[in-house]
C-alpha cells in the first residue's frame, strides 16, 4: 500500500488496455513500455500474437525460473529480433552466441570480470567518478555524461590509460544514436520473411554502428604488439586445439560488446540515480550521512563499499523501478509446455524486468521509491526470481560486481562534492528501445557544494 509520504517517480501513461492492430506494432516498434495497461503488471502470463509471430511474456516469479533456470539448454539462444538489432555492433559476440561458442567464451568473460578482480578496477571508478565531479557544473545532461564516463572506466580497464576520453564520448554518443534509429520490433519478423530477408530497419542504423566498430579496431589497433589490460588477456585466450581463442574481427565484436554492455548499463542506472536522489530529501540526506559517516570528505577505498548498505540499496531500487535492460528475450529451441500454454520452436519467450520489477503481487507499494526495502534489515526480501535488473541463471551479466562496485564508487565521490537538482522543464519519461533511457536525456543544475 502507498502511504502520503512515498515518492512516487514518473513513468509513461499507461493505457487503458492492450492496444492493438497497427497501433500494438508501432507501440511495441517505438517504446515498448507504452504497450502496457495497468493490468499488465499483475498478469501471470501474456501471449501476443501478431501476424505470423507469437511471443509469450512470462510474469510470475516460478515461471521466471523454469525459463531461465531449469529450462535453460531449451531457452539458451537470445531471439531473433534480440540478434538482429544488435550484430551490426557486437557481431556474433558471446552476448549473441549459444551453445559450444558461448560456453567458451562465457569461461573466459568469467575470469576476467571474476567478483575477486574488482578491486583490481576500482582505481578507474575513482578516477572516472573525480573527473565528472570536476567537469560538472550548471546545467548538464547527466545521462550523456555518465555514459562517457562509464564507457571511458570500460576502455580503460580493457585498454589502460592510454585510452581517450573523447574516444569514450564519441562512442556514448554513437551508442545512442544506433538505439535510437533501432527498432522495438522487426516488422520482417513479424510479417513472416526469412531472417536473411529482415533486418531492413537496421539500415538507417548500421552507420552509427559502423563508426562504434572504427573505434574499437582504431584502440585495438593503438594497443599494438604490447597491449595492456583486459585486452591483452582477450587477445591471448587460447583455445582447446592451442590456438587463439579469438581471430581479429571476434575480438573487435567482443571489444564492441564489453564496451556496449559495460557503459550504457551502468549509466542509465545513475542517471536515473541521481534523478531520484535529486527529487528525494529524505534519501538525499540518508545518502549524505552515510558517506560522511564512513568516507568523512576521503574518496572511497574498496573496503569502504561494504561499509555503505544505504548508498547500495538505492542503486537497487533504482534497477527495480528503471531496470536498464527492460526486457529479456529468448527463443524456444524445441517444443516446450510452460504453465500449460504449448510454445513451438523458434517462438521467443521473454520476461520483462520492467513489469516484474512493478508486480503487486511481488512488491509493496510498486511503484513508489523505497530502497529501504533492499536493506540487509529489511523485513522482507526481494522476490529471488522477480527481481532480474542483472538477468538470472546461466546468463546472468558476466559484469555484475564491475558494474556495483562502479555505481557506487560514482555516487560515494559526486554526492557528497556536488548538489543536483532539476533543471527547469524537466520532466523525464522513460523510454525502452534497447535499454531503458529516459527520452531526451537527463538535465540537471550541478552545484559545488
Ligand atoms: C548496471 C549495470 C548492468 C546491468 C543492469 C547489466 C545487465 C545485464 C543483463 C540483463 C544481461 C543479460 C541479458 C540477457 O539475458 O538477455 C547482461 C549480460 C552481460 N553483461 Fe551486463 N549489465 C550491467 C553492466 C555490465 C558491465 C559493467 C559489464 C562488463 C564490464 C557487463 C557485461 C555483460 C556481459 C559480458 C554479458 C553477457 C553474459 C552472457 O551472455 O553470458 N555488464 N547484463
Amino acid at each position: 500500500m502507498t502511504t502520503t509520504e512515498d515518492y512516487i517517480p514518473p513513468r509513461p501513461a499507461a493505457p487503458a488496455r492492450f492496444p492493438r492492430g497497427m497501433r500494438a506494432l508501432y507501440a511495441s516498434a517505438t517504446d515498448l513500455l507504452s504497450l502496457f495497461p495497468e493490468t499488465a503488471f499483475r498478469h501471470r502470463m501474456m501471449p501476443f500474437s501478431a501476424i505470423s509471430q507469437r511471443v509469450l511474456i512470462v510474469n510470475e516469479p516460478e515461471m521466471v525460473r523454469r525459463v531461465f533456470i531449469t529450462g535453460r539448454a531449451e531457452f539458451e539462444a537470445k531471439s531473433r529480433h534480440f540478434r538482429q538489432a544488435l550484430e551490426p555492433v557486437i557481431g556474433d559476440s558471446m552476448f549473441l552466441n549459444s551453445g559450444e561458442v558461448w560456453l567458451t567464451r562465457r569461461a573466459l568473460m568469467a575470469k576476467l570480470l571474476h567478483p575477486s578482480r574488482t578491486p583490481g578496477f576500482h582505481p578507474l571508478f575513482v578516477q572516472g567518478a573525480q573527473e565528472l565531479a570536476e567537469s560538472w557544473n550548471g546545467k548538464v545532461d547527466v545521462a550523456a555524461g555518465f555514459a562517457a564516463a562509464t564507457a571511458l572506466a570500460v576502455m580503460r580497464a580493457l585498454f589502460g590509460q592510454a585510452a581517450k576520453a573523447e574516444d569514450a564520448a564519441r562512442l556514448a554518443a554513437s551508442f545512442t544514436a544506433y538505439e535510437g534509429a533501432v527498432l522495438a520490433v522487426d516488422f520482417g519478423h513479424v510479417f513472416g520473411l526469412p531472417e536473411r530477408m529482415t533486418g531492413w530497419q537496421f539500415h538507417t542504423a548500421s552507420k552509427h554502428a559502423r563508426a562504434i566498430r572504427r573505434l574499437c579496431s582504431a584502440n585495438i589497433l593503438a594497443a599494438g604488439a604490447k597491449p595492456e589490460g583486459l585486452f591483452a588477456e582477450l587477445q591471448a585466450a587460447l583455445g582447446e586445439n592451442g590456438r587463439r581463442l579469438l581471430d581479429p574481427t571476434q575480438l573487435i565484436n567482443e571489444v564492441a560488446m564489453l564496451l556496449l554492455a559495460g557503459s550504457e548499463t551502468s549509466a542509465n542506472v545513475l542517471t536515473w540515480t541521481l534523478y531520484l536522489v535529486a527529487n528525494h530529501a529524505p534519501t538525499r540526506e540518508r545518502l549524505r550521512a552515510e558517506h560522511e559517516a564512513v568516507l568523512a570528505g576521503r574518496l572511497p577505498e574498496v573496503a569502504d563499499l561494504n561499509a555503505l548498505p544505504f548508498t547500495k540499496a538505492v542503486i537497487q531500487e533504482a534497477m527495480r523501478l528503471y531496470p536498464p535492460v527492460p526486457y529479456l528475450s529468448r527463443e524456444a529451441a524445441r517444443p516446450e509446455r510452460i504453465a500449460g500454454i504449448q510454445v513451438k520452436a523458434g517462438e521467443t519467450v521473454m520476461a520483462l524486468p520492467w513489469l516484474l520489477h512493478r508486480n503487486a503481487h511481488l512488491w509493496e507499494a510498486p511503484h513508489a521509491f523505497r530502497p529501504e526495502r533492499f536493506l540487509p534489515d529489511a523485513p522482507q526480501k526481494p522476490p529471488q526470481f522477480g527481481y532480474l535488473p542483472f538477468s538470472i541463471g546461466p546468463r546472468i551479466c558476466a559484469g555484475a560486481s564491475f558494474a556495483m562496485a562502479e555505481m557506487m564508487v560514482f555516487l560515494a565521490v559526486l554526492l557528497p562534492r556536488l548538489d543536483f537538482t532539476l533543471a527547469k522543464g524537466t520532466a523525464p519519461v522513460p523510454r525502452a528501445r534497447l535499454t531503458l533511457r529516459p527520452r531526451g536525456g537527463m538535465k540537471l543544475m550541478v552545484a559545488k557544494r
